[in-house]
């Protein structure tokens, strides 16, 4: 795991530099997206790349990682509207080949397995950016998650719901109490995975990803097995970190030596 603790400012650039890289190698690359307040310096800075003719992602396909359970097609809190409006409208990447799973499926079981179908059809997720929730979910794989989870339906925690109660009117009780999420296997699956988190809120969440133990308490942990996982933290984020300053050092060293 590589752990890069840098300005908020600088995340979203930098994360557009590994896209753009991805991108030039291998043009239909396919990118997992995730949605809520952590990519978005990300998105912006993609889109202002495409915006200068920089970059092309007309080549790529998407996939996104959650969805709520029940919110109507266009409701603007589904998390299919959220990523159509932070990003696919502002970007070159055909709309049809965003595919996010479906919270509105009358058997959702069934839906959850055709979505693993669909990831796997497109041969898997190059890239795949994540956020973490401040009790530690990846996607919604909220504490107590199987490590070996497939996309399925997972009841959201009271914290969660309080969390994003921000884009539900402030009240935890609107937030939809079910979602379909990406499994914890399903997201080690991704050859590239790279963690964005910002402000104190999500210090003791990043503490425990980068320097805890493994642990179903703390879903995002299992991190700690993928061979390929940047981490991108601001100072404040990174304020529980037992070796914040190795991982300053080394990051400012990076290049001395062929990786
Ligand atoms: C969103 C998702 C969630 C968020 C997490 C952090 O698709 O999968 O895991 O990444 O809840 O949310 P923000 O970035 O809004 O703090």
């Amino acid at each position: 795991m590589e752990v890069v603790i840098t300005p908020e400012a600088s995340i979203g650039e930098l994360v557009a530099d590994d896209i753009t890289a991805l991108l030039t190698r291998k043009p239909d690359a396919v990118l997992g997206l995730a949605t809520g307040s952590s990519p978005l310096r990300i998105y912006d800075a993609v889109a202002a790349r495409v915006a200068r003719g920089e970059l092309s992602l007309a080549g790529a396909r998407a996939f996104t990682l959650d969805e709520y359970v029940g919110l109507p097609v266009g409701d603007p809190r589904a998390y299919r509207t959220v990523i159509e409006a932070d990003f696919v409208s502002r970007v070159d990447l055909p709309t049809e080949l965003v595919h996010g799973p479906d919270g509105r499926a009358p058997d959702l079981a069934a839906a959850c397995a055709s979505y693993e179908e669909a990831i796997r059809s497109a041969g898997g997720v190059d890239l795949q950016i994540l956020g973490i929730g401040t009790d530690g979910h990846i996607a919604f794989n909220e504490p107590g998650s199987s490590f070996a989870s497939r996309t399925r339906v997972k009841t959201l925690t009271e914290q969660t719901r309080r969390d994003n109660a921000r884009f539900f009117d402030g009240e935890p009780d609107l937030v939809p109490m079910h979602c379909v999420t990406q499994g914890l296997g399903t997201i080690m699956e991704a050859r590239h995975v790279v963690l964005v988190a910002a402000g104190g809120g999500k210090a003791e969440a990043v503490h425990h990803l980068v320097e805890g133990a493994v642990s179903a308490l703390w879903p995002a942990t299992i991190l700690q097995h993928h061979p390929r996982v940047t981490v991108f933290v601001d100072d404040e984020a990174a304020s529980r970190l037992q070796l914040a300053d190795y991982y300053r050092s080394s990051y400012a060293r990076r290049g001395m030596v062929t990786r």
